[in-house]
């Protein structure tokens, strides 16, 4: 049987932290659902769409991940495609306790769904989507923290 996990989050924008995180769960599992779905105490950079585009764009040379979108709750999209892990990353002690939460709240929801956590990388532990948006606003050079696509995207939006 296919071992499949989803790998769930905002994404917005994906970042050379979280393809990090990607290429290492693509090596454990036999397919990966990179999947945006919502947090709704998120505002917002990028549509869904455009979000979409780059995390397909970043991800077209890994034959065994899929990029997908979900408005429901992550763990019921990974029954319905038969998914018995669901992917995250951590950082740092501080997305510790946010994790745990989410982890405590998945399990109550589906029991049978595990969760597994990969360590981020030392070289971009200390990314994250709003500080690449930061970054990019103030000029700085941002090529070697995100995919080519999102850099582009980002001048695009600066240039408006
Ligand atoms: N490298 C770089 N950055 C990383 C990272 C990594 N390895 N891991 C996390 N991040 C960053 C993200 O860029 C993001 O930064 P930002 O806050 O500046 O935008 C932040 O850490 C956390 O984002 P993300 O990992 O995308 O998680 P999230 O908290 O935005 O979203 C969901 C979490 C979408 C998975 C969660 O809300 C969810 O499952 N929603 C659906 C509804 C649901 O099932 N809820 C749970 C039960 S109630």
């Amino acid at each position: 049987m296919k071992r499949i996990a989803i790998y769930p989050g905002s994404f917005d924008p994906i970042t050379n932290g979280h393809l990090d995180i990607l290429s290492r769960a693509a090596k454990a599992f036999d397919e990966v659902v990179l999947l945006l779905a919502v947090n709704p105490a998120k505002k917002g950079n990028f549509t869904i769409e455009e979000r979409l585009e780059m995390m397909k764009e970043a991800t077209s040379s890994m034959p065994n991940v899929s990029v997908d979108f979900t408005d429901g709750l992550t763990v019921y999209y990974a029954k319905k495609v038969g998914s018995s892990h669901v992917i995250r990353g951590l950082r740092a002690v501080s997305d510790f306790e946010y994790e745990f939460q989410l982890h405590a709240a998945n399990k109550y929801l589906a029991p049978d769904v595990e969760m597994v956590f990969f360590m981020a990388s030392s070289n971009t532990s200390f990314i994250s989507s709003s500080m690449i948006i930061q970054l990019s606003q103030n000029g700085v050079d941002i090529s070697s923290l995100v995919p080519p696509c999102v850099e582009k995207k980002l001048q695009k939006k600066n240039a408006r």
